[in-house]
């Protein structure tokens, strides 16, 4: 099968012709229609896992797609061949990804039907970016009433941010540069403040001096973090998806900081179909591109010229 894959840590990832894994049992092997980009594919072609799990290669990248179940497995129970399936299918132990023909997923894990009426290239949006932006908000714990900073909002992660804080009831603040102002407007922003222009801190002051109840940041280092905490109530929550925040130093301040570390869930990939289906939540796709592109797409996302999600077609 094709597939697009790394030789080696830190090699670039090219297509490679690879053999079709076989789903063993609890597992369905599905046929890829679309693979989602994330930047934690490119993270992981660096080296992310090498001091946690033994990986065989050529590894097959990708975490997020959809597709059609192929086979399954002795035993499986949940989903049927032929059924419209989409989520998280990275299987690094065994070099298996979505960025592949066909790929393989346990069912019991973070796989579910797809939302109804949703194609494959929207579905392959969705998975880690939305589960993620589910499990950040309810960290959280974002209330009506409240005013959230939502930093990284025009990425995969923030854009459903946006979309679920907003539903919950708070007055957003999101970062945007001018020409994604509008659309972060669309999604449920209340005020946006541009990154790209000087100070953050400021620039929140200027448009909202009463104190922030939640920071979700899914950009900021360290020292950056530190910088945005301050504009936070005493006893407001600071999550950041990049394990930005120290949280013994938050709790000095009175601040409670909590670093989110994925755990993607056929639970909350069905609660995430549930809010689509309601058209609740709604996925951008800024790119689609055929499968062999994805080497350029990976260097694009790494280099910061993500807006929103990038879909490879198969
Ligand atoms: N811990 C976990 O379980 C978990 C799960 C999912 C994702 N993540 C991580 O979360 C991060 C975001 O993921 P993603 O999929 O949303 O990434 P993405 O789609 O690549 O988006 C990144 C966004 O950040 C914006 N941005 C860059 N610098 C910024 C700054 N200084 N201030 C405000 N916005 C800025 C970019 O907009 P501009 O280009 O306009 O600057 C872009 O829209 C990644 O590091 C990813 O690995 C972690």
């Amino acid at each position: 099968m094709r597939a697009i894959a790394v030789s080696e840590y830190g090699a670039t990832p090219a297509p490679m012709n690879l053999p079709r894994p076989e789903p063993g049992p609890g597992e369905i092997l599905v046929r890829m229609v679309a693979a989602g980009l994330n930047p934690v594919d490119w993270k992981i072609a660096d080296g992310m896992l090498k001091d946690s799990v033994d990986v065989p290669f050529p590894l097959i990248l990708g975490q997020d797609g959809a597709g059609v179940v192929d086979a399954v497995g002795e035993g499986v129970r949940r989903l049927r061949q032929g059924e419209q399936v989409y989520g998280a299918f990275l299987d690094a132990a065994r070099g298996l990804g979505s960025y592949a023909e066909y790929a393989i997923a346990r069912e019991d894990g973070p796989v579910a039907k797809m939302p109804e009426g949703m194609i494959y290239t929207q579905a392959a949006a969705v998975p880690t970016a939305s589960t993620t932006a589910l499990a950040v908000v309810d960290e959280a714990g974002v209330d009506s009433g409240q005013t959230v900073l939502v930093v990284g909002a025009t990425g995969g992660v923030g854009q459903s941010v946006v979309q679920l804080a907003s539903r919950a009831g708070a007055k957003v603040i999101a970062t945007a540069r001018d020409d994604m102002a509008g659309t972060m407007r669309r999604l449920g922003a209340d005020v946006t403040v541009d990154h790209s222009k000087g100070d953050l801190n400021q620039q929140v002051l200027a448009v909202h001096s009463g104190g922030i109840d939640a920071v979700l940041d899914m950009v900021s280092d360290t020292t950056a973090a530190e910088h945005i905490a301050q504009l936070l109530r005493p006893g407001g929550k600071y999550v950041s998806t990049t394990w930005a925040v120290n949280p013994d130093a938050m709790a000095a301040r009175e601040l409670r900081g909590i670093n989110y570390q994925g755990k993607p869930s056929a639970a909350l990939l069905e609660r995430v179909s549930d809010l689509i289906d309601a058209g609740a939540l709604q996925v951008r796709v800024e790119r689609e591109v055929p499968l062999a592109e994805a080497a350029d797409a990976l260097a694009d996302n790494r280099a910061g010229g993500a807006r929103g999600k990038t879909v490879l077609r198969i």
